[in-house]
């Protein structure tokens, strides 16, 4: 019987998910799609023996060349002349283990032409799923957040809107923190993310957007302290998730929304 399956159309957990199945009933080889009669099989020639006075020389190893991929991303990223061909030229980018173990990849949500650019992580499950930044309890949370000082994402008018994004675009396995190399690899796109959508502002939230755009780390004594990076005010804040965890830190957060909509009012 002919097989009716096109294993090439599976998305990468449906495949995943089928060889875990199959290695739980017991198979220990791949074989192939079709049966094949090994009776109706030409003969191999036999094997030469090797001779003693002729040892078998090892293949030469080919150098793979080492590929610079920070400097990499940076050229794809420059080539960028709309966000459009950012999202285009990062769904292309094949440097990234992430990726593959991704659904989705989480680019951008808001307005583009917000005044205000949040910066966020990576995305979780629900992120990966949806393929949008902030869809899950904290970015319910910073929704909430941002209607306090009269934000939404899904505004129409820049003044009222925002914009968001976040460090890595995949979600890392197990939600792990992004390594440095992760972080280094892709932030050009990040850089080239901000010259397009061009805001007035920026807010980090957390430890990893503060160590993607101002080298740093330590959110408790960052946050809430205006700096400057890719030429534009920036604002650490403590992220929506860490206030699920200690919602006594929301007084923080509070100030530093007030902090927010004061410095809109002297840029304006
Ligand atoms: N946390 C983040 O930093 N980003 C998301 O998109 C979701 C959760």
């Amino acid at each position: 019987m002919e097989s009716t399956y096109d294993l090439s159309a599976l998305d990468y957990h449906t495949a995943r998910a089928l060889l875990e199945w199959q290695v739980e009933l017991g198979a220990t080889e791949a074989l192939l799609d079709a049966p094949f009669n090994r009776y109706e099989a030409p003969k191999e020639a036999p094997k030469a023996k090797k001779s003693a006075a002729q040892p078998a020389q090892p293949m030469p190893v080919q150098p793979v060349p080492e590929v610079d991929t920070a400097a990499e991303a940076e050229a794809v990223a420059q080539r960028a002349q709309s966000l459009d061909e950012l999202e285009a030229a990062l769904a292309a980018f094949e440097h990234c283990d992430l990726k593959r173990g991704a659904r989705n990849l989480v680019f951008a949500d808001g307005n583009p032409a917000a005044r205000v650019m949040i910066i966020g992580e990576a995305p979780g499950r629900d992120e990966d799923r949806e393929g949008k930044p902030f869809v899950g309890r904290a970015g319910q949370l910073l929704d909430r957040m941002l209607a306090a000082i009269d934000l939404d994402r899904a505004a129409p008018v820049s003044e009222d809107a925002v914009y968001i994004t976040n460090v890595l675009p995949w979600r890392p396995p197990q939600n792990r923190d992004p390594k440095p190399e992760e972080i280094a690899m892709l932030r050009p796109f990040l850089a080239r993310h901000v010259e397009l959508a061009a805001p007035d502002v920026i807010i980090l939230m957390g430890n990893i957007a503060c160590d993607a755009v101002l080298g740093r780390r330590g959110i408790t004594r960052l946050r809430g302290n205006w700096q400057e990076a890719f030429g534009k005010p920036v604002l650490p804040m403590l992220h929506p998730a860490d206030l699920l965890r200690k919602p006594a830190a929301k007084r923080e957060a509070w100030a530093d929304l007030l902090s927010l909509k004061a410095k809109l009012g002297t840029l304006s």
